[in-house]
């Protein structure tokens, strides 16, 4: 998740317009960032690796002279951070700059066909594919409009793009699918961004613009239509009357609400990852004799959801463990036969970078999966898989579990293929449920919020809370648990529904609030009988479960129905609820929800 910025004016310099932005986009990505305008018939690019300020100290971004510009904060998708992968790209004749936000699906196809002709790539991004395409059809005779327009229809995947060409200096022409992408509206200048933020405080008058949408933005006039068929169109302008603090957060109160609702798009990016790195991963599982899913917090319950759809559909047994206790638990039994698949949103949590360590010197392959390229993690595995989250800023993870959820599916999916363990017809099937993910999870957002809200009155008055699951419903407990405890400060207790019995139960009274995570899988009748045996005590029944379970509803005190799911991907939407839950629950009790007491978003001692 980059920011884009770009601004055309017909009155001076536009470099401080697009510092200002790129400060103000910082918070969406930080690990490089680039200017480029055009003056005097060139490109001037500035852009190197680094915070922004350390970068503008080094490079001096306001001497960048030209009244057309655009400007880049990059996370890294594609590319470690560098200067060469920084942002903008340009074509071999250095004629055009490309800002881009998203990932392109196609890009390896579209790079190997420009090298067939002679095209020369200086980076290892994704986005150097754009000015090289847009530079074939502007060769072709087309229009610098014309030329963008064509090299749009050819990607596959999310992009915002900001594109510059000295050929006709007076415009810039962007282009959006799936990836945001907002005009900023004022006389004789216009602004555009990837996000609000960058631009509130030169104009609350904005275009969004639509999926599937491009633009021809001049100092004085915007020229919208569509990619596909190139028919102009209207869209609507609106006013905002948002703080640069309000847009930063998207119109939200929090960023952690933000990264809730932000969910049906990081899933289907989470469906982007490149499918050579997940072959490598893949490739490594299959060779281990013995595997652990390493991990802490949030990403220590996504290897427990991991676990079972490694088993339940590739026929592989592997070992969840908590970072902080492998050593001590395994260390002395790992040799060169161990294979550890390492989960860390941040790649830079100290338990687990400690334990790595540790195992690499016993030999152990080392594979990862992680939300930030150039972290610490990616440079010591040997393969890894990227979230494509972009950046978490609630200190508590919402968006990078389920981006995780959906990674280990698509890897266990993938290993059940090559280890022959599924038919043909089950991996199609798996496939279609991944694809539909983006979609439900929508939906469970639309259907939870306002039933959930509402409990959160109820939630904000418990002194402690049982979560209880079976199956692959232990990993949703868990991160419910986790969620509403750290937000609220309540204490939470989350265990295996069947093992309730074995002690826990005896913590129930009268009243007593036991959360049941029941989706209709081959678990439920279980849960069923792990219910009554909580009623039967006092217990106090609230219950997410299928939303035609008559039987549920009519065990419950308070039932949440969702929608129909395939079992090994029920924590992805049943884990929303909770988010929720956790959220309102901390508004009720006057908490900040985006930074808990006593809590790091990464985590950087034992
Ligand atoms: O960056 P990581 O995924 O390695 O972080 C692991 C934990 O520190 C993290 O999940 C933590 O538990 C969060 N507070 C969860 O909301």
């Amino acid at each position: 998740m980059c920011g884009i910025a770009g601004c055309i004016s017909k009155h001076g310099a536009v470099s401080k317009i697009l510092f200002n932005a790129l400060k103000r986009l910082e918070y969406r990505g930080y690990d490089s960032a680039g200017m480029c305008t055009i003056n005097n018939g060139y490109l001037q690019i500035k852009k190197d690796q680094g915070k922004i300020d350390e970068i503008n100290a080094r490079l001096n971004f306001l001497s960048l002279e030209g009244n057309i510009g655009i400007a880049h904060t990059r996370w890294a998708t594609h590319g470690a951070p560098s200067q060469v992968n920084a942002h903008p790209h340009v074509d071999c004749e250095k004629k055009i700059a490309v800002v881009h936000n998203g990932v392109l699906e196609n890009f390896l196809e579209i790079k190997q066909e420009l090298e067939a002709r002679k095209h020369v790539f200086l980076s290892k991004t994704d986005t150097e594919v754009i000015p090289h395409l847009i530079e074939e059809y502007l060769k072709l005779g087309l229009s610098f409009k014309d030329a963008v327009r064509e090299a749009c229809k050819k990607l596959r995947g999310s992009y915002a793009i900001a594109v510059i060409c000295v050929e006709e200096p007076d415009k810039i022409v962007i282009a959006r699918n799936e990836s945001p992408l907002v005009v900023g509206l004022r006389d004789d200048i216009k602004f555009v961004a990837s996000d609000v933020a960058a631009i509130i405080e030169y104009t609350n008058k904005v275009i969004f613009l639509e999926n599937g949408d491009m633009a021809v933005v001049t100092p004085e006039i915007v020229e919208i239509m569509r990619i596909d068929s190139g028919v102009l169109v209207e869209r609507r302008i609106t006013e905002l009357n948002w703080t640069v603090e309000m847009a930063s957060k998207g119109g939200y109160l929090h960023y952690f609400i933000k990264e809730i609702y932000e969910q049906p798009h990081t899933i289907k990016e989470a469906l982007r990852v490149q499918e050579k790195y997940l072959d490598l991963l893949t490739e490594f599982l299959d060779r281990g004799k013995e595997i652990f899913l390493l991990a802490s917090g949030t990403s220590y319950n996504a290897c427990i959801a991991g676990s079972y759809m490694f088993s339940k559909l590739a026929r592989l047994t592997t070992f969840p463990v908590i970072a902080s206790e492998f050593i001590e638990n395994y260390g002395r039994s790992i040799s060169i036969d161990t294979v550890i698949l390492a989960v860390s949103q941040s790649g830079e949590t100290a338990d687990v970078l400690t334990a790595l360590d540790y195992a690499r010197y016993r030999a152990a392959t080392i594979i990862a999966i992680t939300n930030v390229l150039g972290s610490t993690l990616t440079r010591i595995a040997r393969a890894y898989v990227l979230q494509n989250a972009g950046p978490e800023i609630g200190v508590a993870a919402s968006k990078t579990f389920t981006s995780q959820l959906m990674v280990l599916a698509l890897l266990a999916l993938r290993l059940a293929r090559k280890r022959g363990k599924i038919s043909q017809f089950e991996i199609d099937d798996f496939s279609d449920k991944l694809n539909s993910m983006p979609s439900l999870v929508k939906k469970v957002l639309e259907i939870s919020d306002k039933p959930v809200k509402e409990l959160s009155k109820e939630v904000a008055k418990f002194n402690s809370i049982f979560f209880l699951g079976r199956g692959i419903s232990y990993a949703t407990a868990l991160e419910a648990r986790l969620k509403v405890m750290e937000l609220t400060y309540i204490p939470c207790i989350a265990y295996p529904a069947g093992e309730s019995k074995h002690g826990p139960i005896s913590v129930i009274e009268d009243g007593y609030p036991v959360f049941f995570i029941a989706p209709n899988d081959e678990t439920r009748k279980h849960v069923i009988g792990n219910i009554m045996e909580m009623k039967a005590r006092g217990a106090k029944i609230y219950c997410v479960g299928s939303e035609d379970d008559r039987e549920l509803i009519e065990l419950s005190d308070w039932y949440l129905g969702l929608p129909h799911v395939h079992e090994l991907l029920s924590p992805v939407i049943y884990v929303i609820p909770f988010q929720l839950l956790a959220y309102y629950t901390a508004l009720e009790k006057k908490l900040d929800p985006d930074k808990p007491r006593n809590l790091a978003k990464s985590v950087t001692v034992l």
